[in-house]
């Protein structure tokens, strides 16, 4: 096909009964969103929303994650520039931009930095943390069955990703209760979510906007704390990922100490609030579909197959952005240069063209490639981690609680890119660990 024969992103219509929930920017925190999302996939594919291109079926989400011509630095967009001209983004925002992670950054820096973290990473340093994780998950039973009640969100959910990714970063024991203090909701619209919809929100009266405040107060925040937590492991290294990132700055391989900053807040953000949302929403469909959690129970090694079919059936991370480096052909639509594009993951995860029977919930599928975690270049580096943190919560939770029910229809989702439940009580009896 050539490019004059491709089409232009769909605009909706006026009149549709779409066109409100969409309009709105709801339809992602709906309780079901996933209705929405295929009228949207079967009757535009390809759709022009709030300024930014959105695509919902897996072939155009894989090939746009996949595009060499994709960035994930803002500034590349046409919609930055046209915030910056007209004074919307403050100058805190834009010298943030400068010092963001290698997520929002393009080769050759992405990399050589992702290189470099990626080394720290070791499989032997993810696979210590298999005894942590179960401890901490029996612990969490253990109090649960004294108290004789589990709120799985703010009992384990919650606490677990936080307390996995600080023991892999080696925060200190006693920093630990102020870390978890820092609130998800801020970190996540703060300078990751790299999504200008969410810098323009948070930006709604101007520079002087109390939310923009609160916003800058956390970043300094996390920035402060980990420059003294680098300092620390430079005068007394451990067996972390900062004593790892510190050596690799030592021994000359062009990382500095921003970079390394920049890195562990990523990886401080990027290693909770999905793991936290994919917990509790794999417990959930589990609890949802009784056969499936008993089959678990009797047999742990299918806990792997449960974490593939919770992180395909509800995507925590439910869309992620790019820009345009180029005009794109993409499913056939055009798209032009500069233009923000929102894949969303969550939809290509339930498309039929992909996966048989897509709403079902079956942890015995064999069409189970998702793009829970992306995919391309800026593929998740901490999926096995979050796979084996869920892995071990679902086999923990299937063998030691009895007769489990869910108490009430879990309160509400919160909204945006990430797809949250804020609780989930759950009766059952609780027996002792094995
Ligand atoms: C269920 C849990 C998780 C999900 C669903 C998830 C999802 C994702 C997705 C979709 C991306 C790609 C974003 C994009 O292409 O724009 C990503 C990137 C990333 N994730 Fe995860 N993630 C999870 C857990 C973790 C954990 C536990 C860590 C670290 C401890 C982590 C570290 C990262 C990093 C460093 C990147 C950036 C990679 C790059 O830019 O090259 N993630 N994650």
């Amino acid at each position: 096909m050539t490019s004059t024969q491709l089409r232009r992103p769909a605009s909706l219509p006026a009149d549709t009964d779409l066109d409100a929930v969409v309009s709105s920017g709801a339809f992602a925190s709906a309780v079901d969103p996933y209705p929405v999302y295929r009228r949207l996939q079967r009757d535009y594919p390809v759709l022009d929303l709030f300024g930014a291109v959105s695509v919902f079926r897996y072939d155009d989400v894989a090939a746009v994650l996949r595009h060499p011509q994709v960035s994930t630095d803002d500034r590349n967009s046409t919609l930055h520039r046209s915030l910056q001209e007209r004074d919307k983004l403050t100058a805190p925002y834009l010298s943030q931009m400068d010092d963001r992670s290698f997520l929002r950054r393009d080769p050759p820096e992405h990399t050589r930095l992702r290189k470099l973290v990626a080394k720290s990473f070791t499989r032997h340093r993810i696979k210590a943390l298999r005894s942590f994780i179960q401890r901490h998950v029996d612990d969490v039973l253990d109090k649960a069955a004294a108290r004789g009640q589990l709120e799985l969100v703010a009992d384990l959910a919650y606490p677990l990703p936080i307390d996995v990714i600080s023991e892999l970063l080696g925060i200190p024991d006693e920093d630990r209760a102020f870390v978890a203090t820092w609130p998800r909701t801020q970190l996540c619209c703060t300078f990751e979510s790299g999504s200008l919809k969410a810098a323009a929100d948070l930006q709604p009266t101007g520079p002087d906007s109390p939310r923009q405040a609160e916003a800058d107060r956390i970043q300094q925040q996390l920035t402060d704390y980990f420059t003294l937590l680098i300092e620390r492991r430079r005068r007394d290294p451990g067996d972390d990922v900062v004593s790892a990132l510190v050596a690799a700055e030592e021994h000359g391989e062009h990382l500095t100490h921003d970079e390394i900053n920049a890195t562990l807040r990523l990886l401080f953000v990027a290693g909770y609030e999905n793991a936290v949302n994919l917990i509790g929403h794999g417990t959930l469909a589990l609890l949802r579909h009784p056969d499936q959690w008993a089959a678990v129970g009797d047999n742990p090694a299918l806990a792997s197959r449960a974490v593939d079919e919770a992180l395909r059936y509800d995507a925590p991370f439910q869309f992620t952005t790019r820009i345009a480096l180029a005009d794109l052909d993409i499913g056939g639509y055009h798209i032009g240069r500069g233009q923000h594009i929102l894949a969303w993951i969550a939809a290509a995860n339930r498309d039929p063209a992909h996966f048989t029977d897509p709403d079902r919930f079956d942890i015995g599928r064999t069409d189970d490639r998702h793009l829970a975690f992306g995919t391309g270049i800026h593929a998740c580096l901490g999926g096995p981690l979050a796979h084996m943190e869920a892995e071990i919560a679902f086999t923990t939770l299937t063998r030691r609680l009895g007769n489990p029910r869910l108490d009430t229809d879990p309160p509400r989702y919160r909204a945006d890119v990430f797809r949250s439940l804020e609780a989930l009580p759950i009766s059952a009896d609780i027996k002792p660990a094995a």
